[in-house]
């Protein structure tokens, strides 16, 4: 209605999406490492792909207000019910990253979780770095957590398909996940079954793996320096074996 293209994600996983990635320690923790390499000096602080809010409510009570920019209005209606509940100062924004713009300059821009991986085009992967890169303010840093190629397809031991499930601490409860890999192992179809006390749910998304050389000349292109490189938000080394990465560019001051 309002022109924003949507891939439909949230149509699917909204219900079960905080169960499959709870509001947790881990995510606390992430937004700790972010509102590190925020630059402070009152700039405010902008995610692309804000999903729910699993990162954007921890660290709007760190930074201070974050606006959340989301395609998907299933995701947005939880991230308002959240934001209500906890008077979280965090602004939804109906949009697509590719074209994102507004009249703000930002200390953080930041982009988690493999939200770029689900933009399958690797130009539309540079629009939307480029569309958070020109929302920096000078000394401004972006962040980004996405898919890693090789560490993906090592999962895969050398064949195009593979499943594996991961158990839940809560009774009962669990992730069961078919994979494939298609279009020269680029893209990675994920099916997956949800299942908690005896029911289950479905959702199908599409990847397009990057490795973190493609990201970082994005984010160069976009005149953005690389600055840091990590497998994971307890800073772990990243090795071609890491499943995501967590890269940081700055923008000149
Ligand atoms: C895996 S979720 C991540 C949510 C949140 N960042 C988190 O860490 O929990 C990815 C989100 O990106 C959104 N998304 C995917 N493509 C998008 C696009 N082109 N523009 C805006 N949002 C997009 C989806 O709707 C979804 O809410």
């Amino acid at each position: 209605m309002d022109g924003v293209q949507d891939i439909g994600y949230g149509r699917v996983f909204a219900g079960f999406y905080d169960r499959i990635f709870p509001k947790d320690g881990y995510a606390d923790l992430a937004a700790e490492k972010l509102a590190a390499q925020h630059p402070g000096g009152g700039l405010g602080t902008l995610e692309f792909g804000v999903g729910t809010g699993r990162i954007a409510i921890p660290l709007s009570e760190r930074v201070g207000p974050v606006r959340g920019v989301d395609s998907s209005p299933e995701m947005l209606e939880e991230l308002r019910r959240d934001i209500k509940e906890k008077n979280a100062p965090v602004t939804p924004v109906h949009g697509d990253i590719r074209n994102y713009t507004d009249d703000e300059s930002y200390g953080l821009v930041y982009c988690v979780c493999a939200t770029l991986s689900m933009i399958l085009d690797p130009q539309e992967q540079q629009a939307a770095i480029s569309r958070a890169a020109e929302r920096l303010a000078p000394g401004g840093k972006l962040v980004v957590e996405t898919w890693n190629r090789s560490g993906v397809l090592e999962m895969f031991e050398g064949r195009d398909r593979t499943s594996y499930f991961i158990p839940y601490p809560e009774p009962n409860t669990g992730l069961l996940t078919y994979s494939n890999l298609v279009q020269d192992r680029m893209l990675w179809q994920a099916s997956h079954i949800w299942f908690e006390n005896g029911s289950s749910n479905v959702g199908t998304e599409m990847a397009r793996l990057t490795t973190p050389e493609e990201v970082d000349g994005f984010a160069v292109e976009a005149g953005l320096t690389p600055e840091h490189r990590v497998a994971d938000w307890m800073d772990k080394p990243y090795s071609e074996k890491s499943l995501l990465f967590i890269a940081s560019y700055s923008r000149e001051k």
